[in-house]
């Protein structure tokens, strides 16, 4: 069986500046791997590579066996949309919307309609949001930003999950009910990549890895 997510010899530069070198990494199906390192060690970088969102400078990124590198933008957004969701370090969520409808968008936007907004409810109300299922984000607190950005991540149960420092920033009750969920998200085959600080979250993965002198190595 085919790895969800591997790279193979990636490297990145930004210009002169070499972020990245020979990293090399994969991610079974109902995995959870935390990679951990410095600040500005190319951790955010590392993550956008795996999510597709930017183009190595060399190697091999395969998700689920397919080399995406003769992809081209339309065939990359299909492949993002069937395989990734994020969870970003700042909530990208749209302010014209509710909390329940920002849940609901991606799966309006591919098409699968039914039981979506039972299922955004479910999970908002598993994280302690139903009395803020109608606010927009200007009326929401950071840690509630945050969770509805993992629900909306987990609505559409995608085999790739990658969470940005998804802890950060939140009370200690708060990060261990968001770590919970994220970790949870194994059990229906999701794997998923935690970059975090938090060293008792990466205790609680499967494998951990460190980012330093722009490369990745166990921990
Ligand atoms: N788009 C970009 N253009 C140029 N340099 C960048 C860009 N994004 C990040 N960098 C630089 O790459 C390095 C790694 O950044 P980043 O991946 O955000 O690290 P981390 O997430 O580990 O803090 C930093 O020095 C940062 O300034
Ligand atoms: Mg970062």
């Amino acid at each position: 069986m085919s790895n969800l997510l591997e790279l193979q010899d990636i490297g990145k530069n930004y210009g002169d500046d070499v972020i990245l070198s020979k990293v090399s990494f994969t991610l079974a199906k109902g995995t959870a791997v935390a990679i951990i390192g410095h600040s500005g060690g190319g951790k955010t970088t590392l993550l956008s590579i795996m999510g597709l969102l930017q183009k190595a400078t060399s190697g091999t990124v395969l998700v689920d066996g397919q080399d995406i590198d003769s992809f081209d933008p339309h065939r990359l957004a299909k492949l993002r949309g069937e395989y990734l969701s994020f969870v970003f370090q700042r909530a990208r969520l749209i302010n014209s919307l509710t909390a329940l409808e920002n849940v609901m968008a991606p799966a309006w936007f591919i098409g699968s309609g039914e039981n979506v907004e039972q299922g955004a409810k479910a999970l908002l109300e598993n994280f302690g949001m139903s009395h803020r299922l109608h606010h927009k984000p200007q009326e929401l607190s950071l840690g509630q930003l945050r969770r509805v950005s993992l629900a909306r991540a987990l609505l559409l149960k995608p085999p790739i999950l990658l969470a940005d420092e998804p802890t950060n920033d939140l009370d200690p009750a708060l990060a261990d009910e968001v770590a919970e969920c994220l970790l949870a998200a194994r059990t229906g085959g999701t794997g998923v990549v935690i970059v975090t600080h938090d060293t008792g979250l990466a205790a609680r993965t499967d494998q951990t890895f460190r980012l330093e002198e722009r490369t990745l190595r166990p921990a």
